[in-house]
């Protein structure tokens, strides 16, 4: 037989075909990143791609999800927020579940990118979903964190920040050579000389298109010009010490981006350059060997110990290392046990990047020596005026909750003790932590007057499901929590008077109910204060420690939950003047966000269930199959402004936005001379 070329060539290919149909041998792309440190995200991305969708898993997701939002507070509120939020906040996440539970994916990587974006669309940093198995499992960096840069003639750009290479060079000492290699050959091996360099264009675009498309993807905070802010480069004070935030630019918990190609100009250069740097991938500190698709399935994306709760009175009750405790991990405070969070409620917001522990480059760490009280977090500086005492408070957590509470008195009266007669607190990145912690530093600051005793923070209200009303019956009819072990205890609570509940009082009978955004919903009565006296360590001071008028509270407009409970009771209560340090020229920056009143997760209300006996209700969630975490507000605190509605969507306008120009970039004293100098004098 014959075959004219044509048809010989469609044969050889229909061949070709075959053979590779055949090959049942496919490359793992698991196998391809396994035992390595650094990799290309498209690598990540083929790895995580090639997991494909387990029914079983998604509708188990999907379940967990949807049964714990019913104890989140804010669901039906998150619909359409009130004004100014209106535009930032309109998710329903209800109606979005019911649509994913429809809609099929390519893998299950594509499925987690749809469940956890609509989570962060909530914008709110208590209600976030989190998938092990993908965020931070791998974890994508550029060695140029981002900075915008007010310059002397009060034009604003975006720049590689000062300390990038400083910054970089430290934290990646093993791929900066990857990066040097991989400039342009005109620039290649001289990464450092980007240091600084404005940034005119990314991929093409002026830079704020790259900034915006950012926050509007980036979750955590009610307002847009707060996640634009989470764009760029900042600092933190941590319990392992001041660290560097690399900001949504320099680092994704996801593998998003292959390449940032940038046109820039470099200091002391006229002409400027093109550039195109890789991302890296780094795999996460918290992931288990692997070596394929199968393994890092196995040791990876399934539920661990704490994914779940457990009866606390059961005969295998495990106690989970803080450290090890999976929603610890992402919370933005210092690691704490469940056992302690029970004891010392706490409201800290999530993120899918764990607490930053890249460090800030010394020659940007106060220099200053710290002041007696000093501790983990909490750092007392005076400057060297001599009269302005500074709190640098990055976490309102700590492993010891009483010594925390301590030292932020002793610190705040060896400051006076040295002179100081003015204080600047600076709250930059706080995420939150122990809620009487803050109460405790208003009440202390302030001394004792209506706004500080009893009630020093926000009055509360929890959502008042049915399942929640069931947890409740069941303590108080069969005596199942003798310990004072659950959220759902009456004598955890006291109403509006702030009179304590009795062991037998319902306390979610009758039900508050509400119509929001057309949605039938209910809440509990209005609870009063929950700290004193014995979440204080002592009654506190007679007298203030500083005269309202002399206090500044500074940050990044980043400082959530229990920050947001200080700060918003300083501001609006007290006077007390708020200034966010950056953010884009003439957009109205906030001074916090995310209040809630109380956070907690899936695998607590879980405990709650379990160790009421009810798990085999319909309303319950079922135990979680995956490596997941399901964060919500359990409490939502009520206005100072409008006492009727939460605070959570009020609006928290700083008092004045401080521009950054080149030498306040991440430079915390600097920043505190400056705020002295403009605002308090
Ligand atoms: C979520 O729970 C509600 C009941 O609270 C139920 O009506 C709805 O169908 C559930 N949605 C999904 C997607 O399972
Ligand atoms: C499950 O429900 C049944 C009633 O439907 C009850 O008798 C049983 O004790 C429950 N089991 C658990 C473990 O709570």
């Amino acid at each position: 037989m014959v075959f004219s070329p044509k048809v010989f060539a469609a044969l050889a290919s229909l061949s070709l075909v075959g053979a590779v149909t055949l090959d049942t041998r496919a490359p793992d792309p698991c196998a391809a990143i396994a035992g390595k440190k650094w990799v290309a995200p498209k690598d990540v991305r083929a790895c995580y791609s090639s997991i494909k969708v387990d029914p079983t898993l998604k509708a188990n997701i999907i379940d967990v999800v949807n049964k714990t939002l019913a104890f989140h507070t804010s669901t039906n509120y998150q619909i359409k927020a009130p004004p100014p939020f209106t535009a930032d906040v309109h998710e329903d996440v209800v109606a979005s579940l019911a649509r994913i539970k429809r809609q099929s994916y390519k893998s299950d990587y594509d499925l987690h990118i749809d469940l956890s974006r609509t989570l962060k669309r909530l914008n709110d940093g208590h209600c976030v979903w989190i998938n092990r198995c993908f965020d931070s499992a791998f974890v994508n960096y550029l060695p140029i964190p981002l900075a915008l840069v007010t310059e002397s003639d009060g034009s604003q750009n975006v720049h590689i920040a000062p300390e990038a290479f400083t910054v970089a060079s430290a934290e990646f000492p093993d791929q900066i050579k990857f990066w040097q290699d991989s400039l342009p050959f005109t620039l290649r091996g001289k990464l450092e000389s980007l240091s600084g360099a404005k940034v005119l264009l990314i991929d093409g675009r002026p830079p704020f298109d790259a900034v915006n498309e950012n926050a509007q993807i980036a979750g955590s905070y009610q307002a847009f010009t707060t996640r634009q802010n989470g764009f760029f480069s900042s600092y933190q004070t941590a319990a392992a010490g001041w660290t560097y935030i690399m900001g949504n630019f320099a680092q994704q918990a996801l593998p998003l981006s292959d390449q940032a190609t940038l046109l820039i100009q470099r200091v002391g250069h006229i002409l400027p350059e093109i550039v195109t740097l890789p991302y890296r991938s780094r795999i996460g500190s918290a992931i288990k060997p692997f070596t394929d698709a199968a393994s890092y399935l196995t040791n990876n994306c399934r539920a661990v110990a704490g994914t779940n709760g457990e009866d606390v009175y059961g005969f295998s009750t495990a106690s989970v290392d803080p450290e090890d405790r999976p929603i610890a991990k992402f919370q933005q405070q210092t690691p704490i046990s469940a056992q302690t969070e029970r004891k010392h409620p706490v409201d800290v917001i999530l993120d899918t990047s764990p607490l930053s522990d890249v460090v800030l480059p010394p020659i940007l760490v106060p220099s200053l020596p710290a002041a007696p009280g000093s501790r983990a977090a909490a750092q007392f500086y005076l400057l060297k005026d001599g009269k302005t005492g500074v709190l640098a408070l990055g976490s309102f957590s700590d492993s010891d909750y009483f010594a925390f509470l301590n030292s932020l008195l002793e610190g705040l009266i060896s400051l006076k003790a040295q002179g100081a007669t003015q204080l600047v607190i600076d709250v930059t990145n706080n995420g939150g932590g122990f809620i009487c912690a803050a109460h405790w530093l208003h009440r202390i600051i302030i001394g004792p007057k209506s706004t500080t005793v009893p009630q020093a923070g926000l009055d509360t209200e929890a959502r008042n499901g049915p399942l929640a009303q069931l947890i409740v019956k069941q303590i108080i009819n069969f005596g199942l929590d003798p310990d004072l072990q659950l959220l759902y205890n009456p004598l955890q609570w006291n109403d509006a008077n702030n009179q304590q509940f009795s062991a037998n009082e319902d306390w979610l009978q009758p039900p508050v109910k509400k119509i929001i955004n057309g949605h039938r919903d209910a809440f509990s009565q209005r609870l009063g204060q929950e700290c004193q006296p014995s979440g204080f360590p002592s009654e506190g001071p007679a007298t203030g420690l500083f005269d309202p008028k002399k206090v500044v509270i500074v940050s990044n407009g980043r400082c959530a939950s229990s920050c947001s409970l200080l700060s918003i009771t300083m501001s609006k209560h007290e006077g007390v003047k708020t200034v966010v340090v950056g953010g884009k020229k003439g957009s109205k920056q906030q001074y916090c966000g995310i209040v809630g009143g109380q956070s907690t997760d899936f695998s607590t209300i879980d405990t709650e269930i379990k160790t009421t006996h009810l798990k085999n209700h319909t309303l319950a969630p079922p135990d979680l199959l995956v490596n997941g975490v399901q964060g919500i507000t359990w409490r939502l605190g009520f206005g100072i402004t409008d006492p009727s509605q939460p605070e959570e969507w009020q609006d928290h306008p700083a008092d004045v936005n401080l521009p950054v120009t080149k030498d306040l970039v991440n430079h915390p004293v600097a920043i505190w001379e400056t705020v002295t100098r403009r605002f308090l004098a």
